[in-house]
């Protein structure tokens, strides 16, 4: 008696998938810092939002918190997450006197510059982005209460009552969708033609990148499943632009976490990962599928990335 056969399935593996550079520049400065100082490290929440990732990092030393009065007054660094933090954040590190290393990412703090620039200009700024995110919660801290306005939706821009509209700006969060905040960026030039804002829209270029693989590939199979973590911002917009674009999609954070009856009897599958989902997840993942079908792999490029950028500057003396 020979086991029958594994039925053939056909894996698209998104290109680009995985680590961008604000999320490597992340991992690597709590590396080099638990290298450099000895552990522990305090890190002020998930340095990036990935469990693999934070478990592994919490058994070399780090130690995670979500505000800084979890951190004892110590010598040890204490580094602010990829998501950035509000000022009143920083301020309080400094006065504590502890040793603040901030591993927001590049292109956040850009956003933040952005709104700072605006509000020094007499403008109120507007945030397009989704409420209670940490990066959400670190721009708007990056003015005083009050200055920024939070816009979830085209219907919120739409209900937005202001008393002043002369002066008006606006700035994304970086893992939004791109067609969901072209919307509400439209919605708001529509209704406030005198709008400023940037060029396009804050969207950063991984979280682009990744959404323009899900969507090509997603037409061409018959499921999509998304490597990452429900906390992830834009491992949560990867599922749903596979969805939208008419492909059933899961999320999942590993291996054991497949269900697999979405994925029974398909014959083909996209596979993608968030920004902050490892490479090491996506391969077991694959195994996964091995174990149940004969598979074969080809991979779908939407873009060449080759952005890194460089450490925080506490931390460059050792690169
Ligand atoms: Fe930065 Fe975009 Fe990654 S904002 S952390 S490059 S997803």
């Amino acid at each position: 008696h020979r086991p029958s056969p594994k039925p053939p399935l056909k894996i698209l593996l998104c290109s680009p998938r995985g680590f961008c550079a604000g999320v490597v520049r992340a991992i690597d400065a709590v590396e080099r810092a638990l290298a450099k100082f000895g552990p522990p490290v305090y890190v002020r929440h998930e340095i990036v939002h990935n469990r693999y990732v934070v478990e592994a990092l919490k058994a070399k030393g780090a130690i995670f918190v979500e505000e800084l009065e979890e951190v004892p007054d110590t010598k040890a660094p204490v580094i602010f997450s990829a998501h950035g933090v509000a000022k009143s954040v920083s301020a309080e590190a400094a006065a504590r006197n502890l040793l603040a290393i901030d591993a927001t990412c590049p292109l956040v703090t850009k956003v933040h510059r952005e709104a700072e620039i605006h509000h020094k200009r007499g403008r109120k700024v507007l945030l397009v982005g989704h409420s209670g995110h940490p990066e959400v919660v670190g721009t708007m801290g990056q003015l005083p209460p009050g200055a920024v306005e939070l816009v979830e939706s085209v219907q919120a821009v739409e209900e937005l009552r202001l008393e002043d509209v002369a002066d008006l700006a606006y700035v994304t969060q970086t893992t939004l969708s791109l067609d969901d905040s072209q919307e509400i960026v439209s919605a708001l030039t529509r209704r406030f033609p005198q709008i400023v804002g940037p060029h396009k829209e804050d969207i950063c270029y991984a979280t682009t990148n990744r959404q323009a693989a899900v969507k090509q590939v997603a037409p061409q199979v018959d499921a999509v499943l998304v490597v990452g973590s429900p906390n992830s911002s834009n491992s949560q917009r990867l599922r749903e632009v596979a969805e939208r674009s008419g492909a059933p999609a899961q999320l999942v954070q590993g291996r054991s976490e497949i269900d697999w009856s979405m994925f029974a009897g398909i014959a083909s599958l996209g596979i993608s990962a968030g920004a902050s989902a490892p490479e090491v997840l996506v391969e077991e993942i694959m195994e996964a599928f091995a174990e149940r079908y004969e598979i074969s792999v080809e991979t779908v490029s939407a873009a060449l990335e080759d952005v890194a950028f460089p450490l925080p500057k506490e931390l460059r003396a050792l690169a």
